[in-house]
């Protein structure tokens, strides 16, 4: 499908029940509605895709040149498990840090991938709602992964301890930021010598989410695709760990050379955020959360 073309949307009057529920759901406010009569369609070039007008429309009623109502999934359930035992199920979720050395199944990293669809997106609809998921499982490519990341490590390990930067912080908050990282690259980088893997875990496999330029929110996109792929994860009795040295070696626009990570991944240079996390079966039951501190203010 040409998602950079405009979106034809059109209502089938005869269908139509003329509750005017697509122009109030719509986002983008493609429909316009006067009372008793059917909707007309302004700005279809508009759409966002979210398909919010197919979802609270009766079927057959809204034809969408992009979306096939065949590929909505219906909301069967709202909620498939009681509201204490879902909300204790959000409150479980740890980074895991020690994975059993057994692979996953793809058919389950594949069921991960897949809930990154589900995720929130704030660009326009088009080319600027993809995001892409990369997926790396197997013992040769994860080593690879690591070598790579470690590599890029150690390049940044050099450009932070060289006079440049920490002259730079001097001014700069940024550089001030990614100075204090410096302590846990090092820490890392040492326990990686001494044959620890305290970058990747040893994790069975890793995922990735990246985004490109064409979107305008690719940071919230891709850090609500991973969220979403994590409790996944979590649902299905996997271990997870958001992994910001990974995602930064896979992306690498601040340090020169090459994109050693992002090419072997396949990624494309125009990607402006990559994050990623590692996957693999628990080895350490963890048995409580600490709650972390939440300022939560009302305005009445
Ligand atoms: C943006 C981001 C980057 C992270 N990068 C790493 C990382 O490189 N290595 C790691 O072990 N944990 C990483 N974490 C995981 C945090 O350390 C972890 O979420 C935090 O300690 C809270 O623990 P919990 O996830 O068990 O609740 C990262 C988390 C976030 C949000």
């Amino acid at each position: 499908m040409d998602l950079s073309a405009p979106s034809a949307i059109s209502i089938d009057g005869g269908t139509c029940t003329k509750d005017g529920l697509c122009a109030r759901v719509c986002p983008a406010r493609i429909f316009r509605f006067e009372k008793g009569k059917v909707p007309s369609v302004e700005r279809a070039h508009e759409c966002v895709l979210c398909g919010q007008c197919l979802s609270a429309c009766i079927p057959g009623a809204i034809a969408h040149s992009k979306l096939d109502p065949k590929d909505l999934r219906k909301i069967e359930h709202p909620r498939p498990a009681g509201e204490d035992a879902l909300l204790a199920f959000l409150r479980q979720r740890r980074s895991v840090r020690e994975y059993r050395k057994k692979p996953v199944p793809q058919e389950l990293l594949q069921r991960v991938a897949e809930m990154a669809g589900y995720a929130p997106v704030g660009a326009f609809g088009g080319a600027g709602w993809i995001r892409h998921v990369t997926v790396v499982e197997g013992e040769e490519k994860m080593k690879a992964v690591r070598d790579a990341t470690v590599r890029y490590m150690r390049k940044l390990h050099d450009l932070m301890s060289g006079f440049f930067l920490r002259g730079m912080a001097r001014f700069s908050e940024e550089a001030r930021s990614g100075l204090s990282t410096l302590p846990d690259l090092k820490m890392r980088l040492a326990e990686y010598e001494a044959g620890r893997d305290a970058i990747l875990y040893d994790a069975p496999a890793a995922v990735f989410v990246s985004a490109g330029y064409e979107t305008t929110t690719p940071h919230e996109d891709c850090d609500a695709a991973l969220m979403n792929m994590m409790l996944a994860a979590h649902a299905l009795g996997l271990g997870t760990c958001w992994n910001g040295w990974l995602g930064n070696a896979a992306l690498a626009s601040h340090v020169r050379g090459p994109r050693e990570l992002g090419d072997l991944l396949g990624l494309s240079e125009t990607h402006r955020v990559v994050e990623a996390f590692t996957v693999g079966w628990p080895s350490i039951p963890l048995h409580s959360v600490p709650y972390r501190e939440t300022s939560i203010r009302w305005v009445k």
